[in-house]
Formats: structure tokens, sequence, C-alpha cells
């Protein structure tokens, strides 16, 4: 872990759960903070448990000008971006396709899918005055593939997955690497906002490891794929799942 120290790293969704953990972890790793959330309260009360140096700041990832004042904190106050990690996201409540509305819709695309675009679209010109940077996009194993009531966010994922493969190439030779992660379920607070966490047993039973990931797992698998020392992994929308998408 000390290759994240020093580096600047910008966090969000960091009030809660993958994006909390996150933080935490980096901070221990020495890494100095820019986390965003929808949350204000929440992430402002994350950043005051770090030792290290930190800015917190409202940021709802659905408007652009707060993703775009995250990515400026972060050159006021440290004079760089060495890393993202676009994680905000949210899931809504369980239905077939044909219950599904425009709202459910859109809401899924303004945070999960806009949300990473207007992040990369702000961050990417930070690391190219600085020589290179990691991005990761936190989507979805139900971005790789169908998501049984979960059409709205499954769609949501897939598309940020297309955004990470699109960039990923665009930038690779500015030596800005961009994936994707893709957990499978982890007991954070989304489960309850989508009804998943009352299926739990039964999602636990089809993976292959018969159990969810920890959120640690997930987190763990993260900070490898972002890490300067894993300079060559570019493009990819990489799985955390126990074997779910082998089967
Ligand atoms: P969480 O609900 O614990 O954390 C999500 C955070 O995003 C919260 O702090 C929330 O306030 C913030 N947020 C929501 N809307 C926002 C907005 N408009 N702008 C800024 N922040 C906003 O959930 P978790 O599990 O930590 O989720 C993190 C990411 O991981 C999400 O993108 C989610 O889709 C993804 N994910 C989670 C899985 C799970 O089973 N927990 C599985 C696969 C992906």
């Amino acid at each position: 872990m000390s290759e994240y120290n020093n580096k600047v790293v910008l966090i969000t969704g960091a009030a809660s759960g993958f994006g909390k953990l996150l933080a935490v972890k980096m901070a221990s790793a020495g890494a100095k903070l820019v986390l965003g959330d929808l949350n204000e309260v929440g992430v402002k009360a994350v950043a005051e448990q770090l030792a290290t140096d930190v800015v917190a700041q409202l940021c709802d990832v659905t408007q652009e000008s707060h993703v775009k004042d995250l990515v400026s904190a972060s050159i006021e106050t440290f004079g760089r971006l060495d890393i993202a990690i676009n994680n905000a996201g949210i899931a809504t409540p369980m239905k077939p396709l044909i219950e599904t509305d425009e709202a459910d819709l859109d809401i899924n695309f303004a945070v999960n899918t806009k949300g990473v675009f207007f992040g990369m679209k702000h961050q990417i010109p930070e690391m190219l005055k600085t020589g290179g940077g990691s991005i990761l996009n936190v989507a979805s194993m139900a971005g790789i593939g169908g998501a049984p009531q979960l059409s709205a966010y499954s769609a949501a994922k897939h598309a940020v997955i297309g955004l990470t493969r699109t960039a990923a190439v665009e930038y690779a030779e500015k030596n800005i690497r961009i994936n994707a992660a893709c957990p499978f379920f982890s007991p954070t607070p989304i489960l309850a906002a989508s009804d998943i966490d009352k299926k739990i047993e039964i999602l636990a039973q089809v993976n292959p490891m018969k159990r969810l990931g920890t959120p640690e797992e997930m987190v763990n698998a993260m900070l490898g794929i972002c890490s300067p020392t894993n300079s060559y992994m570019n493009g990819q929308a990489i799985a955390i799942d126990g074997g779910f998408s082998a089967i």
C-alpha cells in the first residue's frame, strides 16, 4: 500500500459503503484525499475521522458543476490529481422491466452513468497536465450481465463500462489508465434501498463461493486495480464476484 503514499486521490460517494472504506484505507496508506458525496454531513464526518490531509464537500454527481468543483478542490488544495474513483451510485427498488418506468431509468442514468461521465470529463484534463493518472469507475456485475428486476440499474451500469472502455482507449497513450470494477452483491446500505437485502440468502447460494463478498474484499480488489503498481491494466471491466461470472 506504500504506493499510495502522498498520492492525491478523489473519491465520490465517500460518505458510506465502499467509498467510505476506500477513504479509510487510502488515508492509512498515506494518500491525500478529496471526498465528495450528496450526503454533505456524512462525508464531512468521514473526513474528520481520517488522519491525513483531506478536503470533503457536497458533490451531487448528477450536477456537472458539483463534479467540476470537486476536481477544482483537488487542484486548489493539493495542486494535482493522481487517482479518481467514481464510486457514487444508487439502486432503485427491484421490479420487472414492464413495471419499470421512465423515472427509474432517468435517476439510474443521472447518478450511475452521468455521474461517471462528468467525473472523467473533468478529471482527465487535470491528469493530462501532470503526465498521467488512474481512474476507477465503480460499475457492477449488473454492468456485465443481465440483472433480473434491476433493468434500469443494469442498463446504467452497462453504460459505465462503455464509457470506461472508450475513455481508456482515447487516453491510453497519455498514460491515463481507466478501468471499471464490477462487484457482486455486498452488504452496504445500497442493498436496502433496492430491496435486494431481502434476497441476500438466495443471492449467496447462486454464487460459487456460497456467500456475498464483504465490503472489505471489494475495496481491497479496487485498491489493486487503481494502484500505480498495476500499470499495464487498462480498459477492463473487472469482476469481483467470487467466480459468479465464470459459471
Ligand atoms: P452506499 O449506498 O453505501 O454508498 C453510496 C454512496 O453514494 C452514499 O454515500 C450516497 O450518499 C452516495 N450518493 C448517492 N447518490 C449520489 C449523488 N447523486 N451524488 C453523490 N453521491 C451520491 O452503496 P455502496 O454499495 O457503497 O455503493 C458504491 C458503488 O458500488 C455504487 O456505484 C454501487 O452501484 C456499486 N455497487 C455496489 C454493490 C453492492 O452490492 N453494495 C454491488 C455492485 C456495485
